[in-house]
This record gives structure tokens, C-alpha cells and sequence, in this order.
């Protein structure tokens, strides 16, 4: 499912607000308590050195009642623990030698100690001193804990929620907004985002929206191109199958040469298939998406076998140009297509013989390598000059235009070659020196 980033940015925004108002509540609480115990212990600890100024002059212990207020409550206790006065009338009587602030009085002069109730929810605090007469003063006094501040406060904290709630929604519709604004923009002139692009982290996905572009350009060139190669190729054989045709119609020719026009004409229609056959195999091995749309049959192949085939097929037509044509190696299994690697092999031995000289050899052979499996065929032809080697797996590319149209090529054999290697992950290396011969090597990876 597709996120919205309003929503996101605006979940973020609250969660941050949200801990920031719980974080500084918190803080606040814990501080103002802290300040709050301290003035605490001193109103007790002032209170008490009151009350001890005063006690000297009193007749009797149980005069303090004088000194009774509302919050705070006062305690004699004799040196053994005994509670001689209590100002509360409510407190126990027990014997308070074990309370903290009692002992420390008794031992250094002076005590603190804090007691929470957790049933009634309040902390009491106390101030206990030790007076000449080895008595102790206590004072004391009951504050509400912090867990009921807590409480207290807690519906304020709810308020800022709430409040934050609706800041961050408002927040994140605008950010949003200021956000997708540029991106918007940037979209609607794609042709210019490099220039565009508003934010460096959109900077990789500008440059793959580029190079998508670019790709899509240059092979709009190359089918343009495609398309006036194959209309020119196309018209030649046709232009002299129809002058052929005119002349035997038309009674120009005589009636003896009728056979010879014939077998040109049905040697240009050859030629004229042969080419539509290879279109068809092309744009079958390189459709417009990038998949093939051929499906082919990848099973067990040995590359050997193959090869021994193609040579015996080829043997009549090396015989005739005079060139041996040989097979050898070793087997080597790839898996494969085993009718487009004869295609592949096929269309190497023909341009070995056919740009050769009389007396010439063509080698194919097969070795099964470290670096993969390995199909080449060498001759010992014309070679190709340096200048070309890159180009000649170019569709329609052809070396000398007139020696390749003597022998009908028209360029599209390597383009087939390099189409079904592309298809098998089969790479292509070409070495050639010219008037020493060429040699090609396919090399299919061992699949692990
Ligand atoms: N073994 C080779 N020796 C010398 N030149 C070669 C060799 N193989 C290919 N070439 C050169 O590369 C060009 C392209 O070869 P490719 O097989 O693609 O086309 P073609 O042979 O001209 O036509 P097609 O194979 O379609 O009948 C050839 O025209 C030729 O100039
Ligand atoms: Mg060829």
C-alpha cells in the first residue's frame, strides 16, 4: 500500500511533540519538587529553632500547644524514644526511637526524613533537632506527593496534546505541501530535470529518469536507422527483380536470354528472403522491451556436437569456394538453445569462407575452459582492419560494401551473432589482422 507523506510527516511531527510535552512535564515536576522539598525542610528546620528559642521559658512540655497551627505538627520525644508531646491528636504514641530523623537528631543534632503514603497520597516530611535538655523537637508536615501533582497536571498534559495533535496536522499539510510543490514542478518539465531537481536526494532518481530518457532516444535513432537500412536493402533485389520482369514482358529480351532473367530473378528473390528471414530473426532476438520475444528452449547442449554439425552442413559451400573447413576440440556442455547456437556458428563459418581467399582454412573448435566454454572459429581470411572490428556487429555493417554485396551478405550475420551470445550471457572477442585472418571466440559462462 502506498503511504501518504502528509500522514506520515504529521504521525512524526505528533510523536515528537508528544515526548517533548511528557519530557519537559516531567522535568518540570521533578525540579519544582526538588526546589519545593528544599523550602520545605527549611520552613520545618526554621520553624523548629523557633519553637526551641521559646521552649527554654515554657513552664511545662505540654505549653506547646501555643505554638499548634493547622499544617504543622509538632513532637517532643524524650532521649528513649518516648513521645512526651504531640500536637496531632490523631497520631500514634508508639515509641519513635526508630524513626530516622529521631536517630540522626540524637547522634548529630539535627535530622531530615520524608515518608510517602501511598494509600492516602501524600508525603509527609519531617524535621527532627535536639534540644539542650536531650530532648527532640519534631516538626512536621503533610504535602500532597508528587503523584497527585501528577494528577493534577495531567489534564493540562492532555490539553497540549490534543493542541499538539492539531498543530502537527496543520504543520505537516504545509510542509507537505512546500515539499511536493517543487517535485510537481519538476515533473512537469522532465525533459529539463537535471536542472530541475529541487532536492539532492532526489539527485539519483533525476539521473536514472535521464538516462532512461537518453536510452530511449538513441534506440529511437537506431530503429530510424533500422528502418531506412532495411527499406534501402529491401529495394535493390526488388528494383532489378522488376527490371528483369519488364524486360521479358515488354518482348526485349529475346526469347533465349528469358531463361538466364529467370534465374536472376529468382536469385535476387533469394536474396530478398534470406534478408527478410534474418530481419525477422533479429527483431525476434531484440524486441522493443528488451525481452526476446523468442522463446528459447535452453536444454543440455554440447557445443561440440553443434559444431560438427555446422561444419558438415557448411562443407559444400567451403568446397566450392576452396577452403578447408575443419572441426576440433573437445566437448563442452552449456546449457543453451541448441538451434540459435547453430545459427550462431553458422553465420561465423560463412563469413570465414566468404572472406577468404582460394586455398584458404576455417577452424572451428571447441575447448571447455576455466573461464567458461569456449566456441571460435579461425580462418586465415582477409581480416578486418582495426578501424571496423568494433563496428561489425552493427546491424547492416559491412566492411567493403561492394565485395560483401558480391556475395550477398548484407550485414546482419554478426548482429544475429551478438543477439543470441547476449541471450546465452555468452561473451564476444574478436582479434583480426588484415590479410592474416580473424578469429572469434564465444565464451559461455559455467552456470553454477
Ligand atoms: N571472418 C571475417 N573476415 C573478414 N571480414 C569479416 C569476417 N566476418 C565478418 N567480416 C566483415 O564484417 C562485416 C559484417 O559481417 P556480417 O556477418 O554481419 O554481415 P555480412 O556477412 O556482410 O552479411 P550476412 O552475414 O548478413 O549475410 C562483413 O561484411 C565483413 O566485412
Ligand atoms: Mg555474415
Amino acid at each position: 500500500m502506498k503511504q501518504s507523506m502528509k500522514e506520515k510527516i504529521s504521525f512524526h511531527l505528533f510523536i515528537v511533540g508528544m515526548a517533548s510535552v511528557l519530557l519537559s512535564a516531567s522535568l518540570t515536576t521533578a525540579l519544582f519538587h526538588r526546589v519545593f522539598t528544599k523550602q520545605i525542610q527549611h520552613d520545618l528546620a526554621l520553624t523548629a529553632s523557633d519553637i526551641a528559642a521559646a521552649y527554654d521559658f515554657l513552664p511545662s512540655p505540654s505549653e506547646l500547644f501555643l505554638f499548634d497551627n493547622e499544617e504543622i505538627r509538632i513532637t517532643l520525644i524524650s532521649a528513649n524514644g518516648k513521645v512526651i508531646y504531640e500536637s496531632d491528636a490523631n497520631s500514634v504514641m508508639e515509641n519513635h526511637l526508630t524513626r530516622p530523623e529521631v536517630q540522626a537528631a540524637l547522634k548529630t543534632g539535627e535530622g531530615f526524613d520524608e515518608r510517602t503514603s501511598s494509600t492516602m497520597g501524600y508525603t509527609t516530611y519531617y524535621y527532627a533537632l535536639l534540644l539542650e535538655d536531650g530532648t527532640v523537637l519534631r516538626t512536621a508536615i503533610d504535602v500532597e506527593n508528587l503523584y497527585s501533582i501528577y494528577n493534577e497536571a495531567l489534564p493540562a498534559v492532555m490539553i497540549s496534546c490534543i493542541f499538539i495533535l492539531i498543530l502537527s496536522a496543520l504543520l505537516s499539510l504545509f510542509l507537505t505541501r512546500r515539499i511536493v510543490r517543487p517535485i510537481e514542478k519538476m515533473a512537469d518539465d522532465l525533459d529539463n530535470i537535471g536542472d530541475t531537481v529541487p532536492y539532492i536526494e532526489l539527485e539519483p532518481f533525476a539521473k536514472a529518469i535521464q538516462q532512461d530518457q537518453q536510452t530511449r532516444k538513441s534506440s529511437e535513432k537506431l530503429r530510424r536507422e533500422f528502418t531506412a537500412n532495411v527499406s534501402h536493402e529491401l529495394k535493390t533485389p526488388l528494383t532489378s527483380i522488376s527490371g528483369y520482369a519488364e524486360l521479358i514482358e515488354t518482348g526485349i529480351a529475346k526469347p533465349e536470354d528469358v531463361k538466364s532473367f529467370a534465374a536472376r530473378i529468382r536469385k535476387e528473390s533469394a536474396r530478398l528472403l534470406r534478408l527478410i528471414g534474418d530481419i525477422i530473426k533479429l527483431s525476434e532476438l531484440d524486441s522493443a522491451d528488451g525481452e526476446p520475444q523468442l522463446a528459447a528452449h535452453f536444454e543440455d547442449t554440447d557445443l561440440l556436437t553443434i559444431a560438427r554439425e555446422c561444419v558438415n552442413d557448411l562443407q559444400v559451400s567451403a568446397q566450392k569456394s576452396y577452403i578447408t573447413l575443419l572441426c576440433e576440440g573437445s566437448s563442452a556442455k552449456v546449457q543453451a538453445d541448441p538451434g540459435l547456437i547453430t545459427e550462431l556458428c553458422t553465420n561465423l563459418c560463412d563469413n570465414s569462407i566468404r572472406y577468404n581467399h582460394a586455398g584458404g582454412k576455417v577452424v572451428v573448435s571447441v575447448q571447455d575452459t576455466p573461464e567458461g566454454a569456449v566456441l571460435s572459429v579461425r580462418d586465415n581470411g582477409i581480416g578486418i582492419p582495426t578501424e571496423h572490428q568494433q563496428r561489425v556487429f552493427e546491424r547492416f555493417y559491412r566492411v567493403d560494401k561492394s565485395r560483401s554485396k558480391a556475395t550477398g551478405g548484407t550485414g546482419l550475420g554478426l548482429a544475429i551473432v551478438k543477439h543470441i551470445a547476449m541471450l546465452h550471457g555468452a561473451k564476444i572477442s574478436l582479434s583480426s589482422t588484415p590479410g592474416e585472418g580473424t578469429l572469434i571466440r564465444v565464451i559461455f559462462p559455467h552456470h553454477k
